[in-house]
């Protein structure tokens, strides 16, 4: 039996919504995989009772399917489906690396990106990478229809999870179909400000350039006590706040000194919503 860990994932990052991602320390998915005549899924933690064990209806049955690689595989999940740290992104990631040496196709990380972007297309409709390449890669990347390009960067992030979901699909459909130029321009200003902390491992630039004015208002509506939660962290020190993927997750970035107080005030802000939430203290990278 082969054994890969994938780990969580956020991705947009505000101002880089469907290009940008970056891995997360903790939480992850474990994913076991052994050779069978047919494809046989097994979930186990958090959350599993919500996720199909069907392959045609699993993520990592796609990616079995896509790899022509039947096996006995076994999820275990510590990344929360429908919290926005690409739960079903880890499991896709961890099986096309485990499946990939289990039949030994040979393909690298960045050629096991669309393999594992198939199962995305399961879960969303659409087969977008900016969660499966930073959980294969690490670091934060940036997709385009062009490719990937990753940067190793590490950053003190809070991730806070409340115990409500938003499903991707809804999330996406929130998401205005025109923009203005002002807005358009705005973003852009942010991205490379983002991506350019991104590659000093700089806290203050990532957390201003996750500014965004075109999605993330959209769907911080369907987030009860975002703004609280937002609030409370830049308080507490966070140099950014946002959605994580289609939330209801959030992400803010900091210096580590700040973590602690962070994480504390972001619970509080959600259980003064009515809301229990776990803050994950992590990193980028
Ligand atoms: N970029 C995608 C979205 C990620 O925000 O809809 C979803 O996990």
């Amino acid at each position: 039996m082969l054994t890969v860990r994938a780990p969580a994932t956020s991705a947009n990052l505000g101002s880089g919504f469907d290009v940008f991602g970056v891995a997360l320390g903790t939480p992850a998915d474990v994913v076991r995989v052994k050779r069978a005549p047919e494809t046989t899924i097994t979930i186990t933690g958090a959350g599993s009772q919500y996720i199909p064990e069907d392959p045609e209806q699993n993520t990592v049955g796609a990616v079995a399917d896509a790899l022509d690689a039947p096996a006995h595989i076994k999820i275990d999940k510590g990344v929360r489906p429908s919290s926005g740290l690409g739960s079903s992104a880890a499991s896709a990631a961890a099986a096309a690396v485990a499946l990939n040496a289990l039949y030994d196709r040979g393909l690298s990380r960045e050629e096991l990106v669309p393999v594992a972007a198939e199962g995305e297309a399961l879960v969303s409709g659409e087969a977008h990478a900016d969660n499966v390449a930073p959980s294969l890669l690490g670091g934060f990347t940036v997709v385009t229809d062009d490719g990937v390009s990753q940067v190793d960067a590490r950053i003190p992030v809070v991730a806070c999870l409340p115990e409500t979901t938003v499903s991707t699909r809804d999330a996406r459909g929130v998401v205005p179909d025109t923009a203005s130029l002002e807005d358009v321009v705005d973003t852009v200003g942010n991205a490379a400000t983002l991506t350019v902390g991104m590659t000093r491992d700089d806290p203050e630039l990532v957390g201003r350039g996750m500014e965004d004015a075109i999605v993330t208002p959209e769907r911080t509506a369907l987030i009860d006590g975002y703004d609280q939660v937002r609030d409370a962290a830049l308080e507490a020190g966070a140099t950014g706040v946002t959605v994580s993927g289609a939330g209801p997750g959030v992400l803010a970035v900091c210096h580590r000194s700040d973590q602690r107080a962070i994480a504390g005030a972001m619970v509080d802000a959600f259980d003064s919503a009515g809301i229990e939430s776990r803050a994950y203290q992590t990193h980028i990278g």
